[in-house]
């Protein structure tokens, strides 16, 4: 993790001057001076007038030094067998009017290639630990008609299934994070459906899997090994879940020949769901036992779960919302730097080389379900707070990139934070699609620390930073920034200092918009996308404004 960040905002911002012992240390100002010095106060404070004078933050990045890596992986997404993520919002079927490949739709594929989409966690979420594979595999109608009990009660024709799941993996470029049934299924299960995507060998699974129609073994990137097992994955203590977790994770193998030496499937257990002492227990425990493990198990990654939700059961709204809300979610956001170093600090404990990846494999703003809509299908809206709120996240994952090395957002679409609304034959982008568009060049990036007075923004009794930045480097040399101003009034104008290359331009894209809860809607989609900003560069220093309430990357060129 980055210290600079950390410096900035426990000192004192350049706003802030509640720290100094001011009485004590101002100089006697005599009586014919005190009127004048009121006077020009009163000129000081008119000229710094809230609403109308950008605050000035100095930013220094030197691109020479570079820390972790920041894997791409942290941008993956997570389609659950939920409301209509997958059914309507990526399936539709061959026959249907919607433009599709064998029955994807093409809509949602273009849009989802175009971010770069490194892995789909899938097919769920509690709905995993009531999955059995299959009932998803096979002549189309002769699919088993299942119930879907978490999410609505409704019947799932599971006619999307491992081979529609990867044909739509191949269809946008993503690699497979399969979540394994430990809940309701058994080890042999799991193993036999690993088997059937994997094996390459003449086995009479690997047959049925040639006979419905794809001969090559597919790849598994990654095997999440049961699903919040605390909680709808079973209620499981952190010792029963352990015993489980030892078996799957000696029994469920990957045979694809390609992932053997190198590609090799990583596996992820069940990790925290919060901070209280319960999820302190149970990331000791796994860690722990992770620390003793025989050849005979292994484990690569712990998940984490941590929803923006302010209480459950979710009340924010997701629309019609004003500043009060803006900020008390982005507050309570913000939380998840702490959170993850909080388990970080547990698994350095028994893991101080840093082998297992902490995996925020479900995150992102949880709200209130649409007036009308299925509660139990999640359905909100998206707005520019979400864009926000993205973004000051996937700034933690990347501070904290030695450890933080995949995280999947909740979820994909038309489920919770989702990238991308569809309603039949129309689609929309959400202002968190653009987000994970205009950050697609940090995929990989080599972390390049950043030192800036983050200032404050103060609304009511909530008190916020009122600057966020991040800079990574790509193989090629050139850097990126990603600065985003949280303060929803006033603009900032960035002085930066770049170390370590030659500056000779820069170019940017913002994301804002008129309010904090403009939508994109199907009627207007381009209320919040980004657009082109002008950077001054002028002795190897940057300067640019950043208007209230916004999201914005720049390339440096050299
Ligand atoms: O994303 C919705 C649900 O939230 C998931 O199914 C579950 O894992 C979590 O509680």
């Amino acid at each position: 993790m980055s210290t600079s960040y950390h410096d900035a905002i426990t000192h004192a911002s350049v706003n802030d001057y509640s720290h100094v012992p001011f009485r004590a240390a101002r100089p006697t100002v005599s009586r014919i001076q005190r009127p004048l010095l009121f006077v020009v106060a009163l000129i000081a404070v008119a000229l710094t007038a809230p609403e109308t004078a950008a605050q000035s933050v100095a930013l220094s990045v030197d691109a020479s030094k570079g820390g972790a890596k920041i894997d791409r992986n942290i941008f993956g997404q997570f389609a659950e067998h939920l409301g209509h993520g997958v059914y309507e919002g990526i399936w539709v079927g061959p026959d249907s009017k919607i433009p599709n490949t064998r029955g994807i739709r093409n809509d949602v594929v273009a849009a989802l290639k175009a971010i770069k989409v490194p892995n789909v966690r899938w097919p769920g979420g509690c709905f995993a630990d009531e999955y059995h594979w299959r009932n998803g595999i096979g002549p189309a109608d002769k699919r088993i008609v299942t119930l879907n009990p978490n999410w609505g009660g409704v019947i799932d024709p599971n006619t999307f299934g491992t081979h529609e799941f990867m044909d739509f993996l191949d269809q946008i470029g993503a690699d497979a994070y399969v979540s394994v049934n430990v809940g309701s299924g058994t080890p042999r299960e799991a193993a036999e459906w690993l088997e059937y995507m994997t094996t390459a060998q003449p086995t009479t699974l690997e047959k049925e899997r040639a006979t419905n129609g794809h001969p090559a073994p597919y790849k598994v990137a990654y095997l999440g090994i049961g699903n919040e097992s605390w909680d709808c994955g079973g209620n499981m203590t952190p010792e029963y879940y352990l015993s489980q977790m030892k078996i799957y994770s000696r029994f469920v193998r990957n045979f694809n020949p390609a992932q053997q030496e190198k590609q090799q499937m990583l596996k992820v257990a069940v990790g925290p769901g919060g901070g209280e002492p319960r999820w302190t227990e149970w990331t000791e425990a796994i860690m722990k036992a992770y620390q003793q493990h025989t050849w005979s198990w292994d484990i690569n990654g712990l998940s984490m779960h941590s929803y923006t939700v302010g209480h459950w059961p979710p009340s924010y709204a997701s629309l019609g919302f004003g500043e009060t809300e803006y900020s008390q979610i982005l507050k309570f956001t913000l939380d998840m730097d702490e959170l993850i170093a909080k388990h970080s600090a547990i698994m350095d404990k028994y893991d101080p080389d840093k082998k297992v990846a902490l995996i925020v494999d479900e995150w992102g703003g949880w709200y209130a379900p649409l007036p009308g809509s299925n509660p139990g299908f999640l359905v909100q809206q998206n707005s520019l707070r979400d864009a926000i709120l993205a973004a000051l996240n996937l700034n933690i994952f990347a501070r904290h990139a030695d450890r933080v090395r995949g995280a999947n957002i909740a979820q994909m679409i038309n489920v919770l934070q989702a990238m991308i609304l569809t309603d039949k034959e129309k689609m929309v982008l959400t202002p968190t699609y653009y987000v994970y568009k205009m950050y697609v060049p940090f995929q990989d990036a080599t972390f390049v620390p950043v030192t800036f007075d983050t200032g404050t923004y103060q609304h009511g009794d909530i008190t916020l930073p009122r600057v966020d930045a991040i800079a990574a480097k790509e193989s090629s040399g050139k850097l990126w920034l990603a600065i985003t101003n949280l303060d929803p009034n006033q603009p900032v104008e960035i002085a930066a200092s770049v170390a370590g290359i030659a500056v000779k331009s820069a170019s940017g894209q913002t994301l804002t918009a008129p309010k904090v809860d403009s939508v994109n809607s199907f009627e207007a989609p381009n209320t919040v996308a980004p657009k082109a900003m002008s950077i001054k560069v002028e002795g190897g220093k940057l300067a640019l404004k950043l208007e209230p309430k916004s999201v914005t990357v720049i390339s440096v060129e050299q």
